[in-house]
Parts: C-alpha cells; structure tokens; sequence
C-alpha cells in the first residue's frame, strides 16, 4: 500500500451528510488503523466561520457508539478530532481555496518529504449545484504538488443531475478539469455487504449458474422501504422525489449487478462494462408498468409546496432486451413511509411444470437477498411436512449473517467507500457512462412527472403503499406465497 502524507478534505464540514455520514466513516477508518496518525490529516472547509474546536464539538456527538462506550473509545474519539482543522471559506472564490492548500501543503511538508507525500481526497459533501465551481477552485488552487507526487481525487455524492441533459452537462463539467480515474461518484448502496456480495454468488456457485435466466426465473423484485417519511428533508427530496432518490441510482445498482452478464475479471472497468451493457438493453419504460404513490401529509411538511406532484413511491417494471432475459419483469419499488423497513432482492422462480403435488397449492421457489435490517439469504424451498402425513410446506434454507457470523462486525457502507477512494479502488463506483445510460432509462418518465402529466396515487403512511402497486406485482407474475412468512433467527 502506498505510504505518506494523506490529506482528507471534507468540503460542506458542517452539513448533514459530513456530521452523520463522512466523518462517522472516517473515524471507524481511523480506529481500525487505516488512517495512521502520523500520515493523515483531516480538513473540513465549510462557509461558516467557526473555529477547528467548534467544528470537533459539531461533530463529536456522531461518533459516540453506544454499544462501546469504553474509556478507550472516547480516548478514540479524542485523538481522532485532534486529526481534524478547520478552514473557513467561499465555494466560489479563490481566497478559501489559497488558504486551504496553504494548510495542506504545510502539513505536507512538516510530515514528509518523500515521494507520494501529497495524496489529496476531496470529499464533496455538498450540493450538486456548487460541484462545477468547487471542482474549478480545486483544480486552480489545491493540486497535489507534483514533486511531492502523490494524487488528487474527488468524491461526489448524487443527485448527479436531475436528468439526461443535467447530468450530462455536470459530468462535462467536472471532466474538463478532472480524470475519470480521479472522480469517484458514490453510491452508499454498493458499499453494503450483501450487495458486495453479488458477484461472488452468482459467479462463484453452480447452484445459480443455470438458474439465472428466463428459462428458470420468473420475475425479480429490487425493494427498498422505509417506515418514515421525508423527516425534516422535505425540502430537499420534494426536489428529486423517490425515483431520483433511490430507484435511479440505489436500486438500479442492485439491478446492475443481479442482471448484468459476467465480466472478463474483477477489474473495475471490466465489471462497469458489464453493468453499462446491462442498462444499454433495457427497454423504454411502460406506463402500464409504473404506478406512483405519495404518502398522505407529505404536504404538511411546510418547506413542501401544498400541490406537490412528488412520489414518495413508486414500482416500475424494468425489461431487458437480451437472451438471458427476454421476457422477465424486474420489478423495481421503493417507497417512504410505509409500514415496514427493509431492502432486498426476490428472484422468484416458475413454477414445476408437471407437478405431482398439486393438491395444495405451496408456492414457487424464491431466493431472497436481504440487503438490510438482519443481512441474510434464504431460499425459500416445498419440503415434506415432517410427520406421518404426506403433505407439503413452504420451508428455507437459512444464511443468516447475525447467526452465522457471530461476532463479525459488518463494516459501514461509507467506511468501505471511502477506503476504496483512498487505496484508489473505481470497482464500486459509478462511471461516467454508466451513469448516463442510467438516465436514460428515466429521464423520460421524469420528465412527466414534473410536467405533472403522471400523479401519484395518495396512500396511508404506514401502508403497503397504494394498492394498485400489489396489482401492477401480480400482473407481472409475482406469486406470493399466503401463510408463509420469514423470521429472522435470534441468538
Ligand atoms: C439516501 C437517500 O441516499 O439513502 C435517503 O437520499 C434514504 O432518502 C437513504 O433514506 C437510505 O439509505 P440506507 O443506507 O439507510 O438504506
């Protein structure tokens, strides 16, 4: 691994997304080891004028973890926040910038003098709509110093555009003073474990080999639920809505990486080909396949406008023009303020052509992926009822993460990303095409939507969402297996 002066810049210090997310993440780098003291040096730049303790206080609450909540732990947490200073300037003016490669070089040059002692991650934890002077001001005033060598990287987190043409323009933008190989755009959904753990199932098993096309699988669901509402976030989400918040880029990873064909190797390009050849082949979206919803009170939150065409939810069908899967509905849903949380992936297969057992009807065999709460897979299998009788159930076969891995801590998704961008690992980051051929599966849809040509069907917080979604599932050929339900097991 490389060695030398790391300089991390956390630019939007004080938001949201660097209080909760970003310095979370670095601080558990940090305990783990993989940000040495003696080489690394955290900044926050923000526009606020506070001081380097007020920022370490701002921050401070979001590192207690209550399950640890040993001497050590906050010894931790201590000589972490001594890692972190603070500057304090514009987004769009050169001062800021002079004075906080001032910093940097400064730490640089006391630190180390030797050969790759000026490696710089910015980390954009900012609006979109600042990336393009951002990038600029970076790219004229804070340059990893060459004879230091080194390098210089960005990480943008979406939304990347609102649509085709936007995203588009960013990405001109940001790739007239950055490489490709120096901008990372994340997507926290390819950091979690299971969903790293894709490849490895379907290409390292020969149970799936076979299956995994439509001559087996029936149709397959990507779902992500929350059971709260925008909380607090109105403002910003009544913006995007649900489908540029989590479908078009969240679930349309996870899609990626169940649907794509198998790449030449695990080398990053190799893989986001695959994953850009898997979106060039899906079709133009159907209105018959979509439906939308929003939750009723949405626009009781007063940064939301009272005639908000919005979705807090939506299921759309996805269909892929390719040999392996003519024909098979992707069912992708998310919503806000339902009754449950959870995100998982449901292959569900056809039924068995001529069965014996049919007298009572057991349902098809599914493999579900269970992103989040509780990580697990389970095969949901017909087995004989144990007993004298001969009858049939619906049954599973168990990987349950909690059960199975005792004592293994899951990292964070951020943790993960964040060392990638470090050890300069692209494999789970979004490309430049990848996220155009992304838009272009949407944009069209959105593009009704805010001319409110689409509307949401309103639906109870709490619910299942509306119930037009359930039909739009059945009609896709989803069957549901009535009186079965998975339990997580406990310990
Ligand atoms: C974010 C969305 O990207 O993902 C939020 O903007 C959403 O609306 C969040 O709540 C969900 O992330 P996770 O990791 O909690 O599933």
């Amino acid at each position: 691994p490389e060695t030398g002066c790391l300089s991390i810049i956390v630019l939007g210090a004080s938001g949201d997304l660097a209080k909760k997310k970003t310095f979370p993440a670095l601080f558990n780098l940090y305990r783990q080891g993989f940000l040495p003291a003696e080489e690394v040096h955290i900044f926050g730049y923000a526009r606020t004028k506070i001081s380097d303790d007020e920022l370490r206080n701002r921050i401070r609450g979001f590192l207690v973890d209550n399950k640890a909540a040993s001497s050590k732990h906050s010894d931790d947490v201590l000589k972490f926040l001594e890692l972190i200073k603070y500057v304090s300037g514009s987004y769009d003016t050169e001062d800021g910038f002079q004075k906080l490669d001032k910093e940097i070089s400064e730490h640089e040059i006391s630190k180390h003098s030797h050969e790759g002692s000026s490696r710089r991650l910015f980390y954009l934890a900012l609006p979109p709509s600042v990336y393009p002077s951002v990038c600029k001001m970076i790219r004229k005033c804070c340059m990893n110093k060459s004879d230091l060598g080194g390098w210089t990287r960005i990480v943008v987190e979406k939304p990347f555009g609102r649509d085709l043409e936007s995203a588009e323009k960013l990405s001109a933008q940001i790739g007239e003073l950055f490489d490709e190989p120096q901008i990372y755009r994340i997507d926290h959904y390819l950091g979690k474990e299971l969903v790293q753990n894709l490849l490895v199932l379907r290409f390292a098993n020969r149970f799936f080999l076979p299956l995994w096309n439509r001559d087996n699988i029936d149709n397959v669901q990507i779902v992500f639920r929350e059971d709260f509402g925008t909380d607090g976030r109105g403002g910003y989400f009544d913006e995007y809505g649900i489908i540029r918040d989590i479908i078009q880029n969240h679930l349309l990873q996870v899609f990626c990486l169940v649907a794509m064909e198998k790449p030449i190797s695990l080398k990053p390009e190799h893989i986001r080909d695959e994953k850009v050849k898997v979106l060039q082949s899906v079709l133009p979206i159907k209105d018959e396949e979509v439906v939308l919803g929003q939750y009723e009170g949405y626009r009781d939150d007063s940064t939301v406008p009272d005639n908000s065409n919005t979705p807090t939810f939506a299921t759309m069908v996805l269909r892929i023009h390719n040999e392996r899967w003519e024909g098979v509905p992707f069912i992708l849903k998310a919503g806000k303020a339902l009754n449950s949380r959870k995100a998982e992936i449901r292959v569900q297969f056809k039924d068995v052509p001529g069965d014996i057992f049919k007298c009572k009807k057991q349902g098809r065999n599914e493999f579900v992926i269970r992103l989040q709460p509780s990580e697990a897979m389970y095969m949901k299998l017909t087995v004989k009822q144990p007993g004298l009788e001969m009858s049939t159930v619906q049954s599973e076969l168990d990987l349950s993460y909690r059960q199975r891995y005792q004592g293994v801590v899951i990292p964070e998704a951020y943790e993960r990303l964040i060392l990638d961008t470090i050890r300069g690992d692209q494999q789970h980051f979004v490309r430049r095409d990848e996220l155009k051929a992304a838009w272009e599966i949407f944009t069209p849809i959105l593009h009704r939507i805010d001319d409110g040509e689409f509307k949401p069907i309103p639906y109870q917080p709490g619910s299942r969402g509306p119930v037009e979604a359930d039909e739009l599932l059945g009609k896709s050929g989803y069957v549901q297996t009535h009186g079965y339900i998975w339990i997580p097991p406990t310990l």
